[in-house]
């Protein structure tokens, strides 16, 4: 007993804060090579012709003819449910570069559980999908959530620069995010980031003088979501594709995307901004995109003279 305090205590006084950070490596990281690699298999449930391509109509009767456990990661963007055309005066964009037809949904709590149900037998044993919520229909989400037998992994928020003008309460500036899995024991999870905290922070971009859907999700946004659920060469499916920002962020960065959009309107915009990206132009290995010593150096200075030391580091 004693000497397990002991243990500890000494275990305490050799803790330096940062240190681990010197030390983190992501759990999967492939070269951008062996990315292409990947990305240039063959998927064994869809045709090439089948696969990196939206779909134009609903979601639910598109999800009922994909084959069970095909679909690696989801990202789900649903309207929120709030009588939204996204040509609203208050939201400050110009109405006549909103393209007409954004799908709104009318009765909430059917509308969810019918989509969330689909999911459960189209995810692989390892999948994750990650839904986007305002907080004003979460319970919808959650609930149906419960009932499809899926197990929420974590609550992730958006938090945004912008919110809409209010009088008489606080202004809404996040977005919920519910990360939820089929599988709590199997589920594929690349911890890309030391310390991967659940608030995600993107300003919203605005895109002046271009056509749009009423809403849009930032790049960095989806990506995160992609790179700690899915390996170059993955499917990732978005049910409600929008402006095709799931698609763009998927093909540039060597994943494959499958995707519905209720509003044709839409076609030529999202067929464009796809047609733009090369496959893994934005994909680099992941190990680069953390820190290096020298970057943490200023906010660790302690943990960076004991890394530096172990590393056999001898100063002048
Ligand atoms: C919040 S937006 C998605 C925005 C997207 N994440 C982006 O970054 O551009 C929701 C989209 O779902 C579409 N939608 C609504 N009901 C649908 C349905 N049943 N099937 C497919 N798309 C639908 C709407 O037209 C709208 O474009």
């Amino acid at each position: 007993m004693l000497d397990m305090t002991k243990r500890a205590l000494s275990k305490k006084r050799h803790y330096i804060p940062g240190l681990a950070r010197f030390y983190f490596r992501p759990t999967f990281d492939w070269t951008p090579s062996q990315a292409e690699k990947m990305y240039n298999r063959k998927n064994s449930q869809f045709l090439d012709s089948e696969i990196d391509v939206v779909y134009y109509r609903d979601c639910i009767g598109g999800m009922k003819e994909l084959p069970d456990e095909s679909v690696d990661t989801i990202i789900a963007d649903p309207p929120f449910g709030l009588d939204f055309s996204g040509k609203e005066s208050l939201y400050n964009r110009d109405p006549f570069l909103v393209v007409e037809g954004y799908q709104e949904v009318s009765e909430y709590d059917k509308f969810t559980l019918e989509w969330v149900s689909q999911l459960s037998r189209i995810m692989k044993t390892e999948s994750t999908a990650y839904i986007f919520s305002g907080w004003t229909n979460l319970e919808s989400v959650l609930m149906a959530i419960r009932l499809s037998g899926l197990t929420v992994k974590n609550h992730l928020i958006w938090k945004y620069q912008f919110g809409v003008f209010t009088k008489k309460k606080f202004v809404t500036s996040h977005y919920h995010i519910v990360m939820v899995v089929k599988n709590e024991e199997d589920y594929f999870f690349n911890k890309v980031d030391h310390y991967p905290l659940d608030v995600f922070e993107y300003p919203r971009k605005y895109r002046p003088g271009r056509k749009k859907n009423g809403t849009v999700l930032p790049v960095e946004v989806v990506k995160r979501c992609i790179d700690f659920s899915s390996k170059p060469g993955d499917l990732v499916l978005d049910p409600f594709m929008g402006n095709g920002t799931t698609a763009i962020t998927a093909k540039g960065n060597f994943r494959h995307f499958l995707g519905f959009e209720i509003n044709e309107n839409m076609q030529e915009i999202i067929s464009e901004s796809i047609n733009a990206i090369m496959p893994g132009v934005d994909y680099t290995k992941y190990l680069s995109r953390c820190p290096s010593p020298e970057d943490l150096k200023e906010d660790y200075p302690r943990a960076y003279k004991e890394y530096k030391r172990r590393s056999g580091y001898l100063p002048d």
